[in-house]
């Protein structure tokens, strides 16, 4: 059974390596809803344009490649594989030079036009957790529930600094962590906030499974005919 017997929206929000993508994962496996990776769909333009040599910036060709991106998703056990034209890309979107080409790309206001309603395609005929930056403020302002999920930056570096294949120290890894941080809530399109009524759970120091249970107990307080 679902909220009110319909289909629901969560959206979680917040800066880079604050545990959203796993924390997510979760929670849709949990609730057996889907998960809607909106930095995957931003890493998929950013690998297009590489691919198609066309530079991150408005022009003629950036739209003609948006007008024709496939971005798809398929759950498989604890992974959420990307396809981008059918090619799949769930790797390749995770490199440091990756982390830097989504965020430009997802500064330029053509890019974020072009996602919004692939975006909400993705959520339409079924319950979601949609993970993003601007996930309760502008892809789902209606949504039942809202999740902001921050960190201290040291925290962040060392989560990142896990996950990273390549060799990499944390002073940079921080320091990176920093730059996407300022870039992604001074752009002006659809910078990173918070929504006036999303919760804030600070991850510092609680680890994957507290946080799921938090967000949990929040999603059944409101929707108590949810639980079985
Ligand atoms: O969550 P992520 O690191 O995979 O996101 C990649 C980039 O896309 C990051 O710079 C933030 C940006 N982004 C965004 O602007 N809006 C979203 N809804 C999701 C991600």
């Amino acid at each position: 059974m679902t909220p009110r017997n319909k289909n629901f929206i969560i959206t979680i929000d917040g800066p880079s390596g604050a545990g959203k993508s796993t924390v997510s994962k979760k929670i849709a496996a949990r609730l057996n809803i889907s998960y809607i990776d909106t930095g995957a769909m931003y890493r998929a333009v950013a690998w297009a344009t590489l691919k198609q040599e066309i530079a991150p910036a408005e022009s003629a060709e950036l739209e003609q490649l948006l007008r024709n991106i496939k971005i798809r998703f398929q759950a498989a056990a604890e992974k959420n594989l990307v396809f981008c034209n059918e090619q799949e890309i769930t790797a390749a979107i995770r490199t440091p030079q990756m982390d830097k080409l989504a965020s430009v790309v997802s500064g330029i206001p053509l890019v974020r036009k072009a996602l919004l309603p692939l975006q909400r395609e993705a959520a339409k005929d079924c319950s979601a957790i949609i993970d993003g930056r601007d996930a309760g403020t502008v892809i789902f302002p209606d949504a039942d529930l809202k999740i902001y999920l921050d960190a201290d930056i040291s925290a962040r570096a060392q989560r990142r600094l896990k996950e990273q294949a390549a060799a990499l120290d944390l002073q940079s890894v921080s320091k990176a962590l920093a730059d996407r941080d300022a870039a992604d809530s001074s752009r002006a399109q659809a910078p990173l906030r918070r929504a006036a009524d999303a919760i804030l759970i600070d991850s510092t120091n609680l680890d994957i499974d507290e946080v799921c249970e938090e967000i949990l107990t929040r999603f059944f307080a409101r929707f108590p005919e949810s639980r079985l």
